[in-house]
């Protein structure tokens, strides 16, 4: 598909320059079509009715599985459905049978939704060894190497850090994991969708995954990826209806994976939706998805690094898809709102749900910092005048 069918499916994109696909990406026609076609034609809850309406509700909820399994190169049931990355990163976090004085990795530039929950296993003793980033916001396997030790039960890293954007060496992390036997988890919300992603290479034990960012899907639809061989140490942490096989007065049977760990009627529509998101994808094609990307990325890095008075986070040759940057003394979400004001240019300001990272690039005082994301549907017009009006912004406010 060529860029301009894929803004004929996104009517918003006629109205504003859309920047901000790190955060949500704007839900193309086929998609929004699919979840109508649900609610007018089939709309009965899933894996629980006799009826063919219901029957025909579970078979095209379990499509999606079936298609994000190839998606991602994985099995079927290793996909559990969730409302957003957050849930699949809590379902590991919660489910897990930590015991006191085991410890977890993490970086200082993950999104608060990768480290908040492990900062919480602290109540139960479980210690948090964060590894610090180098200067570009860029990880060093070597030194989560060090950080290994008896204690360590998991390391969680980010794919591709939703402050700063750079690239992590997820796979040399990986087979770490591996040769030190410590589980090793993928936070993959601002990749998927945007590149390749194969888990039969990276090999993760589980990975988090959004629907709505990356893979064009609906809002409200994520799902965690949890290999076979390791889902029988994770812990369902929300069971009742759908999770069981059997319930006397006493006791419970669970039922098989993935279906205990998807408790309550799930958000069928988007799941549905979902699954014709990840057609749409692979009508664009991930390799053109990924070409478009590293273009636009470094000609919007490029175009804003010029402006006088301005900063921009991060290694060029290994951001994918977001840059970040400030302009000298302006506060960031001053700038967001001007740019709104004067081209209706949607950009994300503030902290980005990622204060420890922010910090590390020093951008804490200054109130954060401006972030511009893309996704297939932006084009190298938008990004001029995004840096044309960035650059009459610095000339009249920045010193
Ligand atoms: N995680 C999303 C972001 O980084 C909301 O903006």
């Amino acid at each position: 598909m060529k860029i301009a069918d894929v803004r004929a499916d996104i009517p918003l994109l006629e109205e504003v320059i859309y920047l901000d696909a790190a955060s949500t990406t704007p839900t193309p026609k086929p998609v929004v079509e699919a979840m109508c076609d649900y609610y007018y034609n089939y709309n009965a809850n899933m894996g629980r009715g006799a009826y063919k309406t219901a029957i025909k509700a579970t078979t095209k909820y379990e499509n999606t599985r079936e298609k994000l399994s190839k998606f991602l190169n994985c099995e079927f049931e290793e996909i559990i459905f969730t409302k957003n990355t957050t849930e699949a990163i809590n379902t590991v976090a919660n489910g897990f049978d930590f015991k006191k004085g085991d410890s977890v990795i993490i970086s200082n530039i993950e999104h608060h939704s990768n480290f908040v929950p492990w900062l919480n296993l602290r109540k139960k003793g479980v210690n948090l060894k964060i590894v610090t980033a180098d200067e570009n916001g860029v990880l060093d396997p070597l030194d989560v190497e060090k950080a290994i030790d008896e204690t360590t039960r998991l390391i969680s890293i980010t794919h591709v850090s939703n402050a700063i954007g750079s690239l992590q060496p997820i796979g040399d992390i990986g087979k770490i994991a591996e040769e030190k036997d410590v589980l090793f988890m993928v936070d993959a919300a601002q990749s998927l969708g945007h590149m390749k992603i194969d888990l039969k290479n990276i090999n993760p034990d589980f990975a988090a995954f959004p629907g709505h960012k990356g893979l064009l899907g609906p809002l409200g639809t994520g799902f965690l990826y949890c290999r076979s061989e390791v889902v029988d140490k994770l812990y369902p942490t929300n069971l009742g209806g759908g999770t069981v096989l059997d319930v006397s007065e006493n006791d419970f049977t669970l039922d098989a994976v993935p279906a205990r760990f998807e408790g309550g009627t799930p958000n069928i529509a988007g799941i549905v939706g979902l699954g014709t998101a990840v057609d749409y994808i692979d009508r664009i094609g991930l390799s053109n998805i990924e070409k478009h990307a590293k273009k636009l990325t470094r000609y919007m890095f490029d175009g804003i690094n010029r402006i006088e008075n301005t900063i921009c986070y991060g290694d060029p040759e290994n951001i994918y898809g977001i840059v970040s940057f400030n302009i000298n003394n302006i506060n960031p979400h001053d700038v967001a709102k001007i740019l709104d004001e004067l081209k209706r240019i949607c950009v994300r300001s503030g902290y980005h749900c990622a204060i420890p990272a922010i910090r590390h690039i020093g951008a804490y005082k200054l109130g954060g910092n401006i972030r511009a994301s893309i996704h297939y549907y932006n084009t190298k017009e938008e990004i001029k005048i995004f840096v044309d009006t960035l650059a009459e912004i610095s000339k009249f406010l920045g010193d």
